[in-house]
């Protein structure tokens, strides 16, 4: 059983302990994080959310003090009080390194199992052993490293954000399912039974009801809900830093987020970012970098090549051309002699995104040597070699397909042919705002359009007259922000305007039927004075994970499910009453596996 505080008050956190205070008494509490019995005396070493103190307890200190210290076990949640003084010999690893505590008096507030993970930096132990105690696993000192950068990140926002004279507001958690996106989590009602309500996908129409409502500035640091495909910079429940502004252009939108952007960074990971931020419309980025979130911390860029082999006779540049694809590569300086083993897990790497091949041409010091040489005229060997500006020592790898497949297989090929050939500068924060996105793609599994970023996204106003002839080709006004080859965020101008609104339902495929049916709060909400407004939504762990260096969202959420979906911790989702559902007027339809 444990003792009572009984009146007793810590005086002051471990990791503050500095020789100033040698000669005055104090008392701590936290955690044993070790505990050395060496005969006539007993060390603790004492952990709190600051760090780690040295406690010695003796029979010559006090003895009863000793007794007690001498049953300490790991993790054990203690009371100390005794003097502080300087260190026989020091330890320059530990911050209080030259002090220790001379325990006169403990109490034991609790005691504690053996835990089932170790509480120390850097722990390899299986990520669902972490989830399952993950309060155990959040008392490790990286972790509460990791939280404490959180903390400062919301801090810092909320502060810019309130400076800028914005408001900040809450949106409902339970709303209403709007298609468009991803899977939404849905919630059934008890009050009308057989409906739903969705959680939150993003507050995107609230935020802009709120503009209609005149606040003219917003911001929320708002949870979001998606039932989608979890990969390691996504998680089905995660934060948004939500803004939206009134009476502005991309302009005024962008330039106030890059000094929230500069701000926090330099705030919370003392990073410089250098303004104005650089830019790049969509195509371009495509086409250099085949990505709509390019990694311009190093080059291997994208070179088209379709028009030096327009007329070849070799089949798979001449089928990939003639069906509307295109013929694009990469250089890698210097790596004409790869080895054929490594060419072939690069060539098994792209057929991971649908290319049926992947050409080679090695510039070598005497000879040029590419398995497609017999099909190509030296004229056409030379056109790419010169269109990559090889050198001898020079790799190209070329892939012949649609172009979305040379994209996304280029796009990646660069990446992974980077990180093999350690390219990327670790040390680099780029930057980079993409642009002038298409409007909308066409989905050819549901043979329709869909919003690229949704259906709310400002078209360019040159581009309006192509909306319903030629929607693909529409540009609009959107910027994601995109750092190291992540997207950190992103955001649009909007719609303001009802009949507007309405045709980009239609370009989706919406009657205007069910459009109402859907949206119809915001297009009636747009009869009244609407003011023109845009915004931008961050992912508050996305940046988090960049400023606390980790690669794995889960690093950065305190209670983080698992690649399931599934709380290792509370072990939800989890089957409930039957009266539960009676209530809900649920009935759950058992799946037959067999
Ligand atoms: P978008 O869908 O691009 O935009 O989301 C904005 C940002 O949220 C982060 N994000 C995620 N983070 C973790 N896990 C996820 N599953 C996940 N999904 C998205 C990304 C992304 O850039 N309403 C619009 C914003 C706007 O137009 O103002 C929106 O939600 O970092
Ligand atoms: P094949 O004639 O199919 O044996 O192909 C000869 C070479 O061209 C091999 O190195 C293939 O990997 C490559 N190749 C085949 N199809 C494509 C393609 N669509 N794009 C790029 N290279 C390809």
């Amino acid at each position: 059983m444990g003792e009572s505080l009984n009146g007793l008050k810590r005086s002051i956190m471990c990791g503050n302990l500095k020789e100033n205070h040698v000669g005055n008494e104090f008392t701590v509490m936290g955690w044993v994080q070790r505990k050395r019995n060496l005969g006539a005396l007993v060390f603790v070493d004492l952990r709190d959310t600051t760090g780690l103190l040295q406690v010695v307890f003796g029979e010559e200190i006090n003895v009863e003090a000793f007794n007690k210290a001498e049953l300490l076990k790991s993790e054990y949640c203690v009371a100390i009080t005794g003097e502080l003084v300087l260190r026989e010999s020091p330890n320059n690893n530990l911050p209080t390194g030259k002090v220790e505590l001379l325990g006169k008096s403990i109490k034991i507030l609790s005691e504690s199992e053996t835990p089932a993970i170790l509480i120390k930096e850097n722990l390899d132990t299986d990520e669902s052993i972490r989830l399952k105690y993950r309060y155990l696993d959040l008392r490790r000192p990286d972790m509460q490293r990791i939280f404490k950068i959180r903390h400062k990140v919301s801090k810092v926002v909320r502060d810019f954000l309130d400076e800028e004279n914005f408001l900040e507001l809450e949106t409902p958690m339970l709303t209403k399912s709007t298609p468009e996106g991803a899977r939404d989590y849905l919630v059934p009602s008890r009050n009308y039974p057989s409906m739903f309500y969705a959680l939150p996908q993003s507050p995107q129409l609230f935020k802009q009801l709120l503009m209609v409502s005149g606040f003219d500035k917003y911001f929320q640091i708002a949870k979001c809900f998606r039932d989608e495909d979890l990969r390691a910079n996504r998680q089905p429940e995660f934060t948004q830093i939500d803004l939206e502004m009134s009476f502005v252009d991309t302009e005024d939108v962008i330039s106030m987020n890059e000094k929230l952007l500069q701000r926090v960074f330099k705030e919370v990971g003392n990073i410089d970012i250098s303004l104005p931020i650089k830019r790049m419309p969509y195509k371009e980025a495509m086409d250099r970098y085949g990505s709509d979130k390019p990694d311009t911390r190093f080059d291997l860029e994208i070179v088209d090549i379709s028009q030096v082999v327009k007329d070849t006779e070799f089949a798979a540049f001449k089928g990939a051309i003639e069906n509307g694809g295109s013929v694009r590569g990469i250089k890698v300086p210097g790596q004409a002699g790869m080895g054929r083993k490594q060419v072939d897990k690069l060539t098994d790497f792209v057929k991971k995104y649908k290319a049926k091949g992947l050409a080679w041409i090695a510039y070598k010091e005497d000879e040029i040597k590419s398995p497609i040489l017999k099909f190509l005229k030296e004229e056409e060997v030379t056109g790419i070699l010169s269109s990559f500006e090889a050198e001898k020592g020079d790799l190209i790898l070329i892939v012949a397909d649609t172009n979305k497949v040379v994209y996304q297989s280029l796009g990646a090929l660069r990446i992974d042919v980077a990180k093999k050939l350690d390219l990327i500068d670790n040390s680099r924060f780029d930057f980079l705002w993409v642009t002038e996105f298409p409007l909308v793609s066409y989905n050819e599994e549901e043979d329709r359009y869909q919003a690229e970023h949704h259906p709310f996204t400002m078209p360019f106003e040159e581009d309006l007259q192509y909306l319903e002839t030629d929607p693909g080709r529409v540009r609009s006004n959107t910027y994601d922000i995109v750092l190291n080859g992540e997207e950190l965020g992103g955001g649009s101008i909007r719609i303001h305007d009802t009949q507007l609104q309405e045709r980009m339902f239609k370009v989706l495929g919406f009657t205007e039927e069910s459009a109402w049916e859907r949206f119809g709060f915001l297009l009636d909400a747009f009869k009244f004075g609407p003011p023109p407004h845009g915004g931008l939504a961050y992912g508050l762990d996305r940046m988090v994970m960049f400023l606390a260096g980790t690669e794995n969202i889960k690093d950065v959420i305190a209670f983080p499910k698992n690649q399931n979906a599934f709380c290792p911790l509370t072990e939800a989702p989890n089957v409930v009453d039957e009266k539960q559902l009676t209530e809900l007027g649920v009935k759950i339809i058992k799946e037959n596996k067999e």
